[in-house]
């Protein structure tokens, strides 16, 4: 598969209804529709007859080596672990907690922490994230589903959680890789030695490495997506995600500073040697040396607007500029902007199903490239954006390979976030841009 981009990411009222409805509080850290049942464990899925195959079996609808591809290749098998090595301790202590792998702020992302309640017989926090944590509490479907006559339909009656769907599979992801309103990866935790968090929604599908495979077979029972789709769809609900953030006591609980987190990382952390501030900055109407918002997806969406709806890119960019301005003043003005660019956000959810022509994704692409060769790419995270988008368009319009030399151009420039250069960036993506 080549250079995926998970290779350089390593190296650097509610409670009211909660209440009424008798759900546990605790489970609201969890996406809705993974802890409604009971969760049964890895083991109870593991077995040689049921996803524990040697090798992908052609005779069933699913390969039945998910197990295997989970056990041996996939990073979130060993999210628990994680919490036992070194690093964790280093964070942990920093953060005096006595013991990462009790501790329900690592937990929550780095295992299936559902309360207790619903913990079947065989399940074990150490499994990490399990099979459960994405596809939902099995309690009511483990057995039906192995069925030879049951179907999907029958499999999401009964609770699993439909993550073929290109929204519930964002929102699934999103509640560790971005975080929720009870669980979040502060500037606390970065500060004592956490990796900065980054997600792209295609990039990440492809990342984790795939246990299913997407054939006729599957598009019939599951129905078809796009790549196209189902990167718009990952940029609209991160977006959304970040926008409703802003509107939480994560964001902001009355101190002095707001959550550092939900700012631009490298708007503090880069060397003073390099001066960074440019037209676009300016365009924002802040002044040199303000700390800003992120506006990693928002300068995805503009470039996405640029593309299908011109006639609306201005307001866009108004609206992020706003923010941006609103992200030095308080709390008020923050949420303020966060609810008009929310008001924007709508009605272009119509975006993430529309159908897209391949012209379509290579006109996509060429405004992407665009964007990247001018100074809207001026911050690490959004040239990081941009280029994880290129590649999945890239793999989406199916020619990635013969692009890879003008991608590995960009991965290059993006590899390292304390040298990173805007004007290299700059340099190498107009280098780049003719090949797309
Ligand atoms: C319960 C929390 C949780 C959920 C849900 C979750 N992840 Fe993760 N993911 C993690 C954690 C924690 C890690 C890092 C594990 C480690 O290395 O210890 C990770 C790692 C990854 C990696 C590897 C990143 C790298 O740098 O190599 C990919 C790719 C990934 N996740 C994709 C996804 C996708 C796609 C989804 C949704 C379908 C998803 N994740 C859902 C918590 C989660
Ligand atoms: C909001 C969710 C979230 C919280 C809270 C969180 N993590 Fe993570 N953690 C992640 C994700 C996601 C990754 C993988 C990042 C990536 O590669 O994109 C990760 C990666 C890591 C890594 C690096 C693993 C690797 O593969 O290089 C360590 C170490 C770690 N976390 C420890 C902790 C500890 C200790 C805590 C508790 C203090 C904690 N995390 C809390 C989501 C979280
Ligand atoms: C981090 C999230 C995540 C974890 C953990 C996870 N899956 Fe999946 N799984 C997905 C996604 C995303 C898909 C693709 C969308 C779909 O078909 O639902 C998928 C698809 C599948 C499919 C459907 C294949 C098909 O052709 O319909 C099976 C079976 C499956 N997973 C089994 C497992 C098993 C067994 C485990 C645990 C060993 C597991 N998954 C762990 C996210 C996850
Ligand atoms: C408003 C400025 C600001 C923003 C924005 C910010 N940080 Fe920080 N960060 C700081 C300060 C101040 C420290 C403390 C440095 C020290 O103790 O010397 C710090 C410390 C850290 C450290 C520990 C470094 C050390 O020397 O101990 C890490 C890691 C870190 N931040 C990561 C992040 C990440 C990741 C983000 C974005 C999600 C981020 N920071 C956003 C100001 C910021």
């Amino acid at each position: 598969m080549g250079w995926r981009p998970g290779a350089f990411l390593r190296t650097h009222a509610l409670w009211m209804a909660a209440a009424l409805l008798g759900v546990s509080v605790r489970a609201l850290a969890i996406e809705p529709g993974i802890a409604d049942y009971k969760h049964m464990g890895v083991a109870s899925c593991a077995t040689s007859v049921c996803h524990g195959k040697l090798a992908p079996q052609s005779d069933r609808d699913v390969a039945l080596n998910e197990y295997r591809i989970w056990q041996q290749e996939d990073r979130h098998a060993q999210a628990f672990r994680t919490l036992e090595l070194a690093e964790s301790k280093r964070i942990a202590t920093n953060l005096r907690l006595p013991n990462a792998t009790a501790a329900k702020i690592c937990l929550d992302c780095h295992a299936d922490n559902v309360p207790s309640d619903k913990r079947g017989p065989k399940f074990q926090i150490s499994d990490g994230i399990g099979c459960e944590a994405c596809h939902g509490g099995s309690e009511k479907w483990l057995e039906s589903h192995a069925e030879e006559k049951a179907t999907h339909k029958d499999n999401l009656a009964r609770g699993m959680y439909p993550t073929e769907q290109p929204l519930k599979r964002a929102q699934v992801c999103l509640g560790c890789h971005l975080g929720t309103k009870d669980q979040f990866a502060t500037h606390a935790i970065m500060g004592a030695g956490h990796p900065r968090l980054s997600f792209e929604l295609e990039a990440y599908t492809t990342n984790q490495p795939a246990h299913f495979i997407v054939d006729a077979d599957y598009d019939e029972r599951k129905g078809k997506i796009a790549g196209m789709n189902l990167w718009v769809t990952g940029q609209l609900e991160t977006t959304r995600r970040y926008l409703s953030l802003l509107q939480t006591n994560m964001f902001h609980a009355g101190n002095m500073f707001p959550e550092l987190a939900f700012y631009d990382c490298h708007s503090c952390h880069h060397p003073m040697d390099k001066i960074r501030w440019n037209s676009a900055r300016a365009g924002a109407g802040i002044k040199p040396g303000t700390v800003r918002l992120q506006t990693q997806n928002l300068i995805v969406l503009q470039a996405l607007t640029d593309t299908f709806e011109p006639a609306a890119t201005a307001q866009l960019v108004e609206l992020t500029n706003a923010l941006i301005r609103a992200g030095q003043r308080d709390r008020t003005s923050v949420n303020e902007a966060a609810k008009a660019l929310l008001n924007w956000l709508g009605p272009r959810d119509a975006l993430a199903r529309r159908q897209y022509s391949s012209a379509d994704v290579i006109k996509m692409r060429k405004n992407l490239a665009r964007y990247a060769a001018t100074d809207k790419a001026g911050d690490y995270a959004a040239a990081e954006q941009i280029v994880l988008g290129l590649e999945s368009l890239s793999y989406t319009i199916g020619d990635r390979n013969s692009k890879k030399a003008a991608l590995d151009a960009l991965y290059n420039a993006v590899k390292n976030d304390t040298t990173f250069s805007p004007q290299q960036f700059a340099t190498a993506a107009a280098n780049a841009q003719k090949s797309f």
